[in-house]
């Protein structure tokens, strides 16, 4: 959170003292070490409304109205917390920055304020209570192999065996009941007299939103009794539905921009103190679509490492439609025997998790691969029934690079021929040919469309070196891999590299040893004609379009002479078919990236 507008509430709060606040709207009487009131804001005929100096907090045991300072303003003046805050700043001469109040500093400043303070507090209170005494939590922390590093980089903490320990804690820290009730840090007793906590001798992982504050908490046994997980309930901040657990470090450590999706804690942790540090667990549910979406702002590609059981395939089915839906790569890791990726790096090690990572599977394959476990291959009958349910798997593809890929593949596998699954997957006769046909066509067509696109190019080149005011615009648009001339990745690889954009012209290209011909050349490209404002849009879109088709046609050639290589009887076969496997997902990602463009 924006610390400089929290050191300013801190200071209004501090400034206006809530007797004072209170006394200028209502009557107040003194009463022992609190102040009392008739409560502003029911009818009452016995004053039931408190005033604590020392919590610098109202409450009103009638209508059960209380909170801090704003809030009363809040209330009184039925104003939102920023125009409270603001009438309380001027009483005492504090002026918020309007530049500070941006739209996350809106939302964190709101009411939910005390919600994420107390949460940060109880997140403290359980970490202390973990490392003071070293014994009972640490040591099981300890014993499931993880380091002190690791427990404290997380945060991880312990609530004690004692019924009302944190809302003890909490109320002498300041907090209403009720709020604590609100935040679900505590529970109302079944009689209504008195309060308990919610955790209870549980590890603590405290639940981080992407910024980092906490939110809520999950509180794990340290036996076997049940419920094994005891989660905060929702509330307003903490909703399961839009939160990762760990995003706030993995995005940090994103890698390809893959991330690694697993189930629970104790995976997410493990594989952070492994060095596997890009993965977030989904808090035990099916990835929502509001997941996917928050994952999509960090990362483009997903690999699945859900438990190998049957719940947890079925959850990684389940989410990775919601991710495909999002245009999110996904791919699934094979975890072999182990029950989950925390066991599975423990026993393997870091190198033979990595390996698996890297042989991570599409979705597809997934599914073929568990289809296959049911039926035994060499009986010619199961052979058949499982190739017909692989090519009902096939239909749901749609890019017709990836069908091709896995008619092959099945074919090869189950001895039954390409046309014949072909068939069976388009529902007609099927001729491999006039696939290949298509693809010889494209490239031709790449070809012919080259000499525009160069010409765009280098007129983008012109335009980036002559207007200074545009070279943001357009880096903004482009990648330098965007840029196919060799020249011009130089030229802007330096100019991204000096951190100043205005600091080359085209006079000056020389200093960085461009070819005297490149500059003769681009002093000639005529750019007068070009109105800047309709052109650009359009010159990048060829560029971007020309890249695409440029990075297209070369992994179709690798695509080609893997094909060649595959025939070759001393190479790893296995090794050459993951490699094509990814190649044509590549291709299928691109084609999609330009035809969005198209
Ligand atoms: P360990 O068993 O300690 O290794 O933890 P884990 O994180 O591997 O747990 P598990 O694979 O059993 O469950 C995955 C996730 O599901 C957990 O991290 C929790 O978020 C959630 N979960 C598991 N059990 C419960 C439960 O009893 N109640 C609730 N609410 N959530 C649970
Ligand atoms: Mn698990």
């Amino acid at each position: 959170m924006n610390s400089d507008i929290q050191q300013i509430i801190e200071e209004i709060k501090e400034r206006n003292d809530i007797v004072q606040v209170i006394s200028s709207y209502i009557q107040v009487k003194s009463a022992g070490s609190n102040y009392k009131a008739s409560c502003p804001f029911h009818t009452e005929k016995t004053p039931s409304f408190t005033i604590s100096p020392q919590k610098q907090m109202y409450k009103c045991f009638g209508c059960g109205e209380g909170g801090d300072v704003i809030k009363f303003v809040m209330k009184m003046e039925n104003l939102d917390f920023l125009e409270a805050l603001k009438l309380l700043g001027e009483k005492v001469g504090i002026e918020i920055p309007q530049g500070e109040i941006n739209e996350e500093v809106r939302e964190n400043i709101s009411k939910n304020q005390r919600l994420y303070e107390m949460h940060l507090v109880a997140a403290r209170y359980f970490f202390h209570a973990l490392l003071a005494n070293k014994r009972k939590g640490y040591q099981y922390l300890i014993d499931r192999g993880l380091d002190e590093k690791t427990i404290k980089y997380f945060g991880l903490g312990y609530a004690l065996n004692n019924w009302e320990d944190l809302t003890k804690y909490l109320v002498t820290k300041g907090y209403e009941e009720e709020e604590l009730v609100q935040g679900g840090l505590i529970l109302q007793k079944k009689n209504k007299k008195g309060y308990i906590d919610r955790f209870v001798n549980r590890i603590m992982f405290p639940i981080f939103d992407v910024r980092g504050k906490v939110i809520g908490f999950g509180g794990r046994v340290l036996d076997d009794s049940l419920p094994k997980y005891l989660n905060s309930p929702e509330n307003p901040i903490f909703n399961k539905r839009c939160n990762l657990y760990g995003l706030n470090f993995a995005r940090k450590y994103i890698e390809d921009e893959t991330l690694i999706v697993v189930e629970g804690y104790m995976d997410a942790i493990g594989l952070f103190q492994f060095g596997i540090k890009n993965v977030v667990a989904s808090l035990g549910t099916a990835l929502t679509k509001e997941q996917g979406k928050l994952i999509k702002r960090y990362a483009k590609r997903v690999i699945m490492a859900y438990d190998s059981d049957e719940a947890g395939t079925k959850a990684t089915l389940r989410g990775m439609n919601v991710l495909k839906e999002l245009g999110i790569e996904v791919k699934i890791l094979n975890l072999n025997d182990a029950k989950d990726p925390d066991e599975y790096i423990r026993n393997k090690g870091v190198e033979v998790f990595k390996d698996s990572l890297e042989k991570s599977v599409p979705l597809i394959q997934f599914k073929i691969d568990n289809l296959r476990k049911e039926y035994n291959l060499d009986v010619a009958e199961e052979n058949v029934n499982f190739t017909k349910r692989v090519s009902k798997l096939l239909k749901e593809i749609k890019s017709p690079i990836e069908l091709e890929y896995y008619i092959h593949k099945v074919s090869k596998e189950s001895g039954i021929s390409i046309n014949a699954i072909g068939s069976e997957v388009y529902g007609k006769y099927y001729n491999p040919r006039q696939f290949k046909n298509n693809i010889a066509k494209k490239i031709e067509k790449i070809k012919i469309e080259k000499n525009g696109a160069e010409i765009a190019e280098k007129q983008v080149m012109k335009l980036f070196l002559t207007y200074k005011e545009l070279r943001s615009l357009i880096l903004l648009k482009l990648d330098i891999d965007d840029f196919l001339l060799a020249e011009n990745r130089e030229i802007l690889n330096y100019i991204i590299k000096s951190k100043d954009l205005d600091i080359i012209t085209i006079d000056n290209l020389k200093n960085i040893n461009i070819d005297e011909g490149i500059i003769n050349e681009l002093f000639n490209i005529n750019i007068e004609h070009i109105d800047v404002n309709i052109a650009l849009e359009d010159m990048v879109k060829t560029l971007k379009r020309n890249s695409l088709k440029h990075k297209i046609d070369a992994l179709l050639k690798e695509q080609s002479m893997l094909e060649k290589k595959k025939q070759d009887k001393n190479i790893d076969a296995s090794e050459v078919e993951r490699k094509l496997l990814n190649i044509g997902i590549k291709i299928m990602e691109k084609q999609k990236m330009l035809n969005d463009i198209l």
